[in-house]
């Protein structure tokens, strides 16, 4: 008798001790990975709001964006009139996920400063390099025009301080590549004049001076 129930006993500890372990596992390989999920996702969201807190008050600068000359490439002119420049284009399949820029994502981005670049190929040096470097212009300072409650085009570093202030995205000029002044200062000093505010020396080929 004392054997059956010792037999008893011994079988309902190895149960309890099952259903522990059993518990363990689920804890471990459930419980355990759910709660890290949580933390990490509350570590991106702390994250995200460290980055929010530090571009709200220093001003993300891009330095180098081709949207102009691909706007000319995609359409074949510089028409901007009807671009649609403030939707989310990465969800347009006509534009495709290679088309990386527009109003919507720049500002999700917090982006506080563009350069916006003046490209020109450097096989349009000694031909037509200065007019299209200025139609490249005319596209940034369109842009600009268009939304302005948006962007403003700045050309001073306490200019795009004060967009960022005011909430607007700061958009300069950056001339891409020397070729573009066609050996003239006078094309140099006329480009500064419309704002532009660094010129590269080359993209991929010499110029004279
Ligand atoms: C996608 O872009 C094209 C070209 O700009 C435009 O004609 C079309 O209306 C857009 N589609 C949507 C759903 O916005």
């Amino acid at each position: 008798l004392a054997t059956v129930a010792d037999r008893k006993a011994s079988r309902s500890w190895a149960v309890t001790v099952g259903l522990i372990l059993l518990a363990c596992a689920l804890i471990a390989g459930i419980g355990l990975p759910l709660a890290l999920e949580l933390r990490s996702s509350n570590l991106l969201e702390a994250r995200l709001r460290v980055v929010k807190k530090i571009l709200s008050k220093t001003p993300l600068i891009d330095g180098h964006n081709n949207f102009a000359w691909n706007l000319r490439k995609q359409r074949g002119s510089a028409r901007l009139h009807d671009f649609p420049f403030d939707v989310d284009l990465s969800k347009n399949a006509s534009w495709g996920p290679s088309w990386q820029t527009d109003l919507i994502r720049l500002e999700r981005g917090i982006v506080g400063a563009q350069f916006w670049s003046a490209y020109v190929p450097c096989e349009a040096q000694f031909l037509d390099a200065v007019k299209l470097t200025l139609e490249q212009i005319d596209v940034v300072r369109r842009l600009a025009a268009k939304y302005a409650g948006r962007m403003r085009l700045v050309a001073s570093s306490s200019e795009l301080e004060q967009a960022h202030r005011d909430g607007v995205i700061a958009s300069l000029v950056g001339i891409e590549g020397g070729h573009s002044i066609g050996a003239s200062m006078a094309v140099l000093r006329s480009f500064h004049h419309l704002g532009a505010r660094y010129m590269t020396l080359t993209h991929k080929c010499n110029t004279p001076w």
